[in-house]
């Protein structure tokens, strides 16, 4: 790996930040975030070490699934501004050494988009045929949506036709036919455009839903159609990348990246099992679940990362452990039945969920960082906001950002009422948690997002590194490296409610090798025979920059 490898496959090095331009701020008093606040506020993330945006969908939309039904594929959300401001945010955000992302929602559109509107008009519709529909009512237990409990099934009759379309999501979200080359045109027009006003790749929403071809379809292998779009993507911007939703054992993702056949699909997939293992393991103050994760991953081509995160926008989803581990998280970190969703999700924040406590909130962010892939943040945790619980559902962790420590936030100047979302208002509202404040105080979490992220962007073999376990006996703490050609980092996590000794020998390692902190200021002593013994108090933490004799690494 070269150092210039790191800038072609930028995204394995990156810090990727998922936001709501609704919810971040709003500069002209609608209660509604708009793409002018979000230019405004890009030095803010610069200043974290933010290095690409991912913009939830701001696409014209009734809303009735927080923009991820899509009215039309090509235009922005006329309350979030103009396609005159994205291309200035784009711009503003290039300038600023941040690349911007979007979500790419073409598994289905909303129940009011011209195609389906215009496919309900008649069965002879030219349209009819950009969605899927069955003559037969579906069986009695028909399959469930994602989201069980909000509609009967994933077939909803159509009235005027008497025929039943297909919806993998909420009814209003009719699947659009990929097995229609019409509609995959439409697709890499999409992907097209966005290219074209200077996104630097997508986040694709519901993979496996999108790849489902309906009954009866002509389409020998939908993988094709996934690859199609990669090919195009490439073809029109090589730095473009994708990093695809695919909630779905390791087995199974595989072949989402193409490694199992000719041709690339995903560049990066966000890491459900890991992120539910993990979570496994701050509950039981033990390592065992994530490692044993970490170390059933597949085996990947270079070109191609996970994606790490603690929080997302949806529910934290547990619908891969057991039922047994999924209570026992359920239990600890969700108490109460309403802060729980579809029988499987969790709609809290981090912080709420380890009662604040700062020494577990920052172990887990620290660890976020080592672990190998990249990092995705949501936006307000850099601050540690919480939920709102009286929202309810997933929209109880998609509140506004808390700027300031006014009661809105800092987020609108807009009368309550009419805000797009409002904060909480127990401990984590914004008079106790804010940007400000934050900015102003050099312990806050803030500026420990701040410090983490210099040090990972220095340190590009937590992106390409090959990961490996140190053995160690202090049975809370998980030590692994990261090795790269450039050089290694050994990271030492304690899960455990109780200081840990962690005693291990350098393998492999020159003479005269010495470790570096890189969080702290203390020296690490390396003995004779390469040993290392050091005490990690409760939720410790360690990263140890490998220093070889004339590396010629600066710290
Ligand atoms: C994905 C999104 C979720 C959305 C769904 C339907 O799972 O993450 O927020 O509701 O797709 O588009």
């Amino acid at each position: 790996m070269r150092v210039t490898d790191t800038s072609d496959l930028w995204w394995k090095s990156a810090v990727i930040y998922c936001l709501d331009v609704k919810k971040f701020l709003d500069s002209d008093g609608d209660g509604v975030g708009d793409l002018q606040g979000l230019a405004t506020r890009i030095d803010y993330l610069a200043q974290i070490g933010v290095t690409c945006l991912w913009l939830m969908p701001f696409y014209p939309s009734p809303g009735k699934d927080d923009g991820y039904d899509v009215t039309d594929f090509y235009g922005v959300d006329p309350r979030l501004g103009t396609h005159g401001d994205f291309v200035e945010v784009v711009r503003t955000a290039k300038d600023r050494g941040m690349r911007v992302i979007v979500d790419l929602v073409i598994n289905h559109t909303s129940d009011r988009h011209p195609w389906f509107v215009e496919a309900k008009r008649s069965v002879d519709s030219p349209y009819r045929d950009f969605y899927v529909w069955r003559d037969d009512p579906p069986p009695k237990n028909q399959q469930n949506t994602v989201f069980p409990g909000e509609a009967d099934g994933v077939w909803t009759k159509d009235e005027k036709s008497g025929q039943w379309y297909l919806h993998s999501f909420y009814e209003h979200q009719p699947d659009l036919n990929v097995a229609n080359p019409r509609v995959r045109d439409e697709i890499a027009k999409t992907v097209g455009f966005w290219l074209q006003l200077g996104v630097s790749g997508f986040r694709v929403d519901a993979v496996p839903f999108l790849l489902e071809v309906p009954e009866g379809a002509e389409m020998a292998n939908p993988h094709d159609f996934l690859r199609d779009i990669r090919r195009f993507l490439q073809r029109r911007s090589s730095e473009a990348m994708l990093l695809g939703e695919v909630n779905l054992p390791y087995e199974q993702q595989v072949l989402y990246f193409g490694a199992n056949d000719d041709g690339q699909e995903l560049s990066m997939q966000f890491d459900f099992v890991a992120m539910q293992r993990l979570y496994l393991s701050l509950v039981r103050g033990d390592p065992a679940p994530l490692i044993s994760a970490l170390t059933a991953r597949p085996e990947l081509p270079v070109e191609v990362q996970w994606a790490n995160f603690l929080r997302n926008p949806d529910e934290l989803t547990l619908d891969q452990l057991s039922e047994q581990e999924r209570q026992e998280v359920f239990e600890a970190l969700a108490p109460d039945e309403r802060q729980r969703v579809y029988g499987r999700g969790i709609v809290r924040r981090l912080p709420p969920m380890l009662n604040g406590d700062p020494r577990r909130i920052r172990m887990a962010y620290s660890l976020l960082f080592t672990l190998p892939g990249t990092p995705v943040l949501f936006y307000g945790e850099e601050i540690g906001m919480g939920e709102n619980a009286e929202i309810g559902g997933r929209a109880a962790v998609r509140t506004p950002m808390q700027w300031s420590g006014e009661p809105g936030g800092g987020f609108s100047g807009a009368p309550r009422r009419r805000l797009a979302s409002r904060p909480p208002s127990d401990g984590y509202a914004p008079e106790h948690v804010n940007v400000a404040d934050q900015i102003e105080d050099r312990g806050s979490l803030l500026h420990f997002f701040r410090d983490l992220i210099s040090r990972y962007r220095i340190s590009p073999e937590l992106g390409w590194g090959r990961f490996d376990l140190i053995e160690q006996d202090a049975p809370a703490v998980m030590a692994h490296s990261l090795t790269a050609d450039v050089g290694r980092m050994i990271a030492l996590h304690n899960f455990g409610d109780s200081p840990a000794t962690v005693r291990f020998r350098l393998e492999g390692e020159p003479e005269g090798v010495s470790l570096v902190d890189l969080l702290g200021a203390e020296r690490v002593d390396v003995g004779e025979q390469h040993d290392v013994s050091l005490e990690l108090p409760a939720y410790g933490f360690r990263w140890l920059r490998v220093s070889r004799p004339g590396d010629g690494r600066l710290t």
